[in-house]
């Protein structure tokens, strides 16, 4: 079979067929038209080894000789007894290729198995890989493992990922690979709070903007393993498999299973260069809130920090005049407003309106908030139930657990988590009935957003007495697919005690995600930065917090929170009528700088610098055309040196000239304007606030910064003359 070459961006798959296996014999840099005889690429045998060359198949089977982590695991039930066909012999019998993607079909036709690879090489460079398996044999297939994977080369030596937890999401951690597989296990029923959004094994030292990286995300709200092995031959392998519960999956004769999308990027200029490729991707779906016309994320106050549980109109439409007096542009009432729900210990599950708090239902409050000139925005947690409420006392069993009885006939229900549990969404009855309650709040209430939460793991989740999670996250996905069908002009964030749920299955049909609960801006600069990584800032909710966080304790300036929230889906989660005069003014100023800049920080390029001082960050968005940019600097701790020094603005146009100016905070209310921080600023800043130079001076020499206290930051423009 001919080798099939797929390229894109700068980067090309090349896929060769030796011993029957489709093999992937290259990732990476663009290799260009002229390539060698395939024949010629076969490995040497070294000694005490099989005696053919290994073929790394994109699913490694022990019947090429792969010794690693096999691509597929199973064994057909012969009389109900697992076993017969643990070894699959999957060999190519079609290829069919398109200029940006290829099928690949392979059979085992002594077992009876099917396998059909799907690759793509998107627009941007970005590689797409899902495979499905069908048993065409007559007795059923137990699945254990269908893996995703990818070969590195050699020089990628080193590891990073991202791990968390809650208010904690998304910091990164590196490790040299070594020998062995390093795996990362989510059981958490949902993404996970520490699973890794991005999986990047690189040339050693790679960095923001240096070093080659390969780089993965796995599409998958579910159970879920990510590894990266190294074996004793020296091949290296980048991978991703939906983690099955013991018997998930039998496929019956004829039936089918689907991997989720495994996603890969390559880049020869560090971090920034997979994150645009990924960007590049979002943007470029029809969907996409950036993309569809007339769409742009709206300044949003939540309710949340602000009153909590404590739901009363009046003070929630004093609440929201205060905000729109600063230019909110869209209200969330978040958790509390629906029947039995005064605290977090009942109400789950009764998708209706308080009678109680809302006699007139909520149509006075969003008429009120709409004549604010705001949209309107509820929250909600489809997939929960707490056992005091309606539906848990008139449909036990539709609650999940280990057994297959109900816990009022004697079944054993799994640890409460914040007093909830998890509705069966696999129970169409459960499913209609959250369908249908949803469908009714949309179709009578003038809700614009959905804030669509699930704060808690699936644990022992099992349905009639078999695990389900695999068939809960489809359902659940199939709950939203069906509900922006039936309302297509509501955009649904995906919050899950924060960022639990941050992942490409999820973002197919939610339109942002709420990267975490924490609103300290500290911490927001880790977690967004590295959320960010692979999802564009439209699509990470970013609030202002109250002076004083209410999860870490920090107190922060009013600019620090203001310019930490710009980087994103801009909003406000805080009671606003207790700012002081010095933070209603900035705020009003940071809504007005978010407006003016959002086009740009919604569509640019996003640009990390590589600084030697892990004290500083320097990031920002830099327009398509190189003509502006907005960079914020930013002091995460006290540094170990004097002053910040020349610090690169990088991203720019080399050869155009550039004015870069402060936007915010403004000299009169700067940190670095007080002597007690530094006698003079640098001259530019004296001077007019304004500084002028070249794209490549600002990238290679940088710009003079103020002394910053450790928690502060500046906000730049940069905009070429
Ligand atoms: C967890 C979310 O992450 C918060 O933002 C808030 O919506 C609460 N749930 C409400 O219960």
């Amino acid at each position: 079979m001919d080798p099939v070459h797929l390229r894109a961006a700068g980067t090309s798959l090349l896929l060769t067929f030796p011993a029957g296996e489709a093999e992937i014999t290259h990732f990476g840099a663009d290799l260009g038209t002229d390539l060698p005889d395939p024949d010629l690429l076969t490995p040497p045998i070294p000694n005490s080894a099989l005696d053919v060359p290994v073929v790394v198949g994109i699913i490694p089977q022990a019947s090429s000789g792969w010794q690693g982590r096999p691509g597929l695991r199973g064994s057909f039930l012969a009389g109900g007894r697992p076993g017969r066909g643990f070894s699959p012999a999957l060999r190519v019998e079609s290829v069919d290729a398109a200029a940006d993607a290829v099928v690949i079909t392979a059979h085992d036709s002594d077992l009876g198995l099917t396998l059909s690879s799907h690759l793509r090489v998107h627009p941007g460079g970005l590689l797409e890989v899902a495979h499905t398996l069908t048993n065409t044999a007559a007795d059923p297939y137990q699945l254990e493992e269908l893996a995703v994977v990818i070969p590195l080369p050699r020089r990628a030596g080193e590891v990073l990922d991202l791990t968390g937890r809650w208010c904690r999401e998304n910091h990164p951690q590196r490790a040299r690979l070594r020998q062995g597989t390093w795996v990362r296990s989510g059981r958490h029923g949902r993404t996970g709070h520490d699973s890794s959004l991005l999986t990047a094994v690189g040339t050693p030292g790679f960095a923001n903007r240096a070093g080659e990286v390969w780089a993965s995300h796995f599409a998958w709200s579910g159970n879920h393993e990510q590894f990266v092995e190294q074996l004793p031959d020296g091949r290296r392998l980048l991978g991703a498999s939906e983690l099955l519960g013991s018997g998930e999956i039998v496929l019956e004769s004829g039936q089918s299973y689907t991997t989720p999308a495994f996603f890969a990027a390559y880049s020869n200029r560090g971090l920034d260069g997979v994150s645009a490729r990924f960007h590049e991707w979002f943007r470029a779906r029809e969907h996409h809130v950036g993309t569809v016309a007339g769409r742009v994320r709206p300044v949003v106050l939540n309710t949340w920090e602000a009153v909590y549980f404590d739901h009363r109109i009046d003070e929630l439409l004093d609440l929201a005049a205060s905000g729109a007096e600063l230019g909110a542009e869209q209200f969330v009432l978040d958790d509390g407003w629906f029947a039995g729900r005064r605290n977090d210990t009942a109400g789950l599950g009764d998708w209706v309106v308080d009678s109680q708090l809302w006699p007139e239902g909520l149509t006075p409050l969003i008429e009120g908030v709409n004549a604010l000139g705001m949209e309107f925005g509820l929250w909600v947690e489809p997939e929960m139930v707490n056992l005091d409420s309606d539906v848990a006392r008139d449909h036990p069993d539709w609650i999940v657990g280990p057994d297959p009885a109900a816990h009022t006939t004697g079944g054993r229900l799994p640890l409460e988590w914040r007093s909830q549990h998890i509705l069966d969404l696999t129970n169409p009855g459960a499913w209609s009935h959250v369908f249908d309650q949803l469908d009714a709040l949309l179709a009578e209430n003038n809700i614009a957003y959905l804030k669509w939460d699930q704060n808690r793991d699936l644990s022992e989740h099992g349905s009639a007495g078999a695990p389900s999670v695999h068939e809960q996250t489809l359902a659940a996905y199939r709950l939203l697919d069906e509900l922006r069908a039936a309302h297509p002009g509501v955009e649904i964030e995906s919050c899950s005690s924060g960022g639990a749920r941050v992942d490409l299955g999820i973002l197919e049909r939610t339109d942002r995600v709420w990267a975490s609960d924490c609103n300290d801006a500290l911490e927001r600069q880790t977690i967004q930065r590295w959320t960010q990584a692979v999802l564009p800032p439209e699509l990470v909710g970013s609030h202002v917090g109250p002076t004083r966080s209410h999860t870490t304790g920090r107190v922060h300036d009013i600019s620090f929170r203001a310019i930490t929230a710009l980087f994103g889906h801009f909003g406000m989660e805080w009671d606003v009528r207790q700012a002081s005069a010095l933070e209603r003014e900035t705020l009003a100023r940071a809504i007005a700088l978010y407006k003016e800049h959002r086009a740009l920080l919604h569509s640019g390029i996003r640009v990390n610098a590589d600084l030697p001082d892990e004290a500083l960050r320097l990031h920002g968005v830099v327009s398509r055309d190189g003509r502006e940019a907005l960079f914020a600097a930013v002091a995460v701790a006290s540094s170990y040196a004097e002053m910040p020094g020349p610090v690169p603005l990088p991203g720019l146009d080399p050869d155009a000239s550039y004015r870069v100016e402060v936007l915010l905070p403004s000299s009169a209310d700067a940190d670095h304007s007080h002597a007690f921080t530094q006698i003079r600023p640098p001259a530019w800043l004296r001077d007019g606030d304004a500084f002028t130079a070249s794209g490549a001076w600002l990238e290679q020499v940088g710009l003079q910064l103020p002394v910053l206290n450790p928690e502060h930051a500046l906000l730049l423009r940069a905009v070429a003359l």
